[in-house]
């Protein structure tokens, strides 16, 4: 949410700049700006809209320089606009910032008092202007000063005009990282940004303060100002992970890297054809006191943990219950010592998700986390980690990290089924491979692209949808109707094919699309009579149903099949074309895929 980058060295800033946020537009792209060194003074360019924008305002003015700020946004407090795009500042300081200042309106209040006024909504004005209030020389000291003043999240990079060619940094519950070039530095909300310059970077911890020199050298010292020595660790992302390699959006390609993304997360924890943690730091036998799992999550990483909830419970027999993070924070969750806490989450920074697993902790549960970002705030925190090997996801509309995570969760329910002695070795190193097979069968399933290709030129311009399924079909539908939302802007509702006769169905009328997920063969004749009460008032039914599954030419107007796995493990293929499926139906109406309105990739704020 929002994307950072600093920068100090020999290169031309600007273009550096500029770069990195087309690296990070995906954090947030309703607005850009960016403050340089230039001709012996600070200069800031901004503009509403997309980085396009921001270039085409820059190649009219152009910022010489080799060092300054840049920023994308993500509006919180005050609409999109030239005025309200960061950076803020005043003639001392530039600022840009991520997160939320919740005490913003006191504090504009106390600065009004001593003279300042302000142009704009947004509290980074307040910020900046309160680091102004504070500045008499010592940017250490000012930046104490006024983190101390501010409450709630920020990542912050400053610049101050009487110290042309340094770049500041701090953070604060939101994502910064620094990252040494030869003789340049750099300040980014994520890697993404810096992965074209340089591998080696260092995340900063809550309430350092980096500095870069103009030489490009990184200093870290806490908010007191006593040094603190941060090695450079190595990037295992490439570039070209984050760029789009010829498919026309990244959501397509992302959807494409699903095999190999899983084969990478999956296979490294398998030994002797059983699960094997001993790389992630996971004993064998820990799981063996659990009897309660607590999932949680928010978004997309909610619904892989819809279907973790399925393979745990049918597997392992332990209950889970799964909470959006947002909900799970404020409801004084009852949690026994037994718990295990699993959060999920792409990013590793989602608010919420971090909120919920600061609060397990507090209670003095054992966390999990699923994540996939290395060395991310959540990863960090929690006491085990599990890390997703999807690579940088940069379609702001979550595909295979989706699919990694159920990965994840499959195996964690293999052994967790083991370890609890509901199942023999035998019988997990057979649930081993039909997950092994599911994940080979992702590449059959990508060839429904064409079909899902043909339902999008028949679902582009209806208005409402709704998908129906049962048990481990259910997850699918919520999923796939999130990511047709998310990015077609089509009105759909997923709902358990059995509850759509207690009210929802007096909205299904000639011609309104429905979407079954028919996958389970032990629910399949349920699902079928479904279908057929939505048909008998109209509805066009489309069926995702398993190779072999026995369909009368009545039951649907359109049927994709999926290759055969076993029940348990379909829906690991079943998700990809539904994703194609979004897919295409975002482009055939023209919507921005990778890019979609309002959203974000990373939230990182409630
Ligand atoms: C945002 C994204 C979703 C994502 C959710 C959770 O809403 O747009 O795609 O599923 O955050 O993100 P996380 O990084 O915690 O998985």
């Amino acid at each position: 949410m929002c994307g950072i980058v600093g920068y100090s060295g020999a290169r031309d800033a600007a273009s550096v700049l500029l770069e990195g946020l087309r690296a990070l537009e995906y954090r947030g792209y309703d607005s850009a700006g960016v403050s340089v060194f230039t001709g012996g003074s600070l200069q800031t360019v901004k503009s509403a809209g997309r980085l396009d924008a921001l270039a085409g305002r820059l190649d009219a003015h152009p910022l010489a320089g080799h060092c300054g700020i840049g920023h994308t946004r993500w509006a919180t407090h005050g609409a999109p606009s030239d005025a309200n795009a960061h950076p803020h500042g005043t003639a001392r300081l530039s600022l840009v910032h991520n997160g939320i200042i919740e005490n913003y309106a006191q504090l504009k209040e106390e600065l009004a008092g001593l003279g300042y006024s302000f142009e704009t909504q947004t509290d980074t004005e307040v910020a900046a202007k309160t680091l102004d209030s504070c500045y008499h020389g010592d940017p250490i000291a000012a930046i104490r000063e006024a983190c101390a003043k501010m409450e709630g999240s920020y990542a912050f990079g400053i610049v101050f005009a009487d110290r042309p060619g340094e770049v500041y940094g701090t953070r604060f519950n939101s994502p910064l990282l620094a990252a040494a070039g030869d003789g340049e530095g750099f300040l980014a909300s994520d890697l993404s940004a810096v992965l074209p310059y340089t591998k080696q970077y260092f995340p900063l911890e809550h309430g350092e303060i980096v500095t870069i020199r103009p030489d490009g050298s990184l200093h870290v010292c806490t908010m007191d100002g006593t040094p603190v020595h941060r090695p450079l660790q190595t990037a295992q992302w490439d570039v070209e992970q984050a760029q789009k390699n010829g498919y026309d959006h990244f959501m397509r390609k992302e959807i494409f890297e699903q095999p190999e993304a899983l084969y990478r997360t999956v296979q490294p924890r398998i030994a002797n054809g059983l699960p094997d943690f001993s790389r992630d730091g996971i004993r064998p036998g820990l799981f063996q006191a659990v009897s309660r799992i607590q999932i949680v999550a928010c978004g997309t990483a909610s619904y892989a943990g819809w279907v973790g909830k399925h393979v745990i419970e049918t597997l392992a027999r332990v209950p889970v219950q799964v909470d959006i993070a947002s909900e799970f924070r404020y409801a004084n969750p009852i949690l026994d010592p037994e718990s295990l806490v699993i959060v999920i989450s792409q990013s590793g920074e989602t608010a919420d998700t971090l909120a919920a697993l600061r609060l397990a902790k507090s209670r003095g549960i054992q966390t999990l986390a699923i994540v996939n970002v290395p060395g991310s705030t959540i990863a960090r925190e929690a006491d085990l980690v599990l890390y997703t090997y999807a690579g940088p996801e940069i379609a702001v509309a979550s595909t295979k990290a989706y699919s990694v995570q159920t990965g994840v969760l499959y195996l964690l329910a293999i052994q967790i089924a083991l370890e609890k002695g509901r199942i023999s070795a035998g019988q997990a190193q057979e649930s081993v491979n039909g997950l092994l097979d599911a994940i080979d069968k992702t590449h059959e399933a990508l060839k429904t692209d064409p079909l899902t290709k043909e339902v999008a030129a028949f679902l582009k311009d209806k208005e409402d949808l709704f998908f129906i399924g049962r048990g481990a079909d259910f997850p699918l539908c919520r999923e796939g109707s999130l990511k047709l939302k998310e990015i077609s802007y089509l009105h759909s509702e997923a709902y358990e094919a059995g509850e759509l006769k207690h009210g929802t169905i007096s909205l299904i009328t000639d011609g309104v699309p429905v979407i079954a997920v028919a996958t389970q063969s032990a629910l399949l004749a349920k699902t079928i009579s479904n279908i057929k009460e939505t048909r008998a008032r109209g509805a066009k039914v489309l069926l995702f149903c398993q190779q072999d599954a026995p369909i009368g030419s009545d039951v649907c107007d359109r049927i994709i099949r999926l290759p055969k796995t076993d029940d348990l493990f379909a829906p690991i293929p079943a998700v990809i074309p539904l994703q194609l499926m979004a897919y295409h139906t975002a482009v055939a109406r023209g919507c921005d895929v990778d890019k979609p309105r309002n959203l974000a990739k990373s939230v990182t704020v409630e």
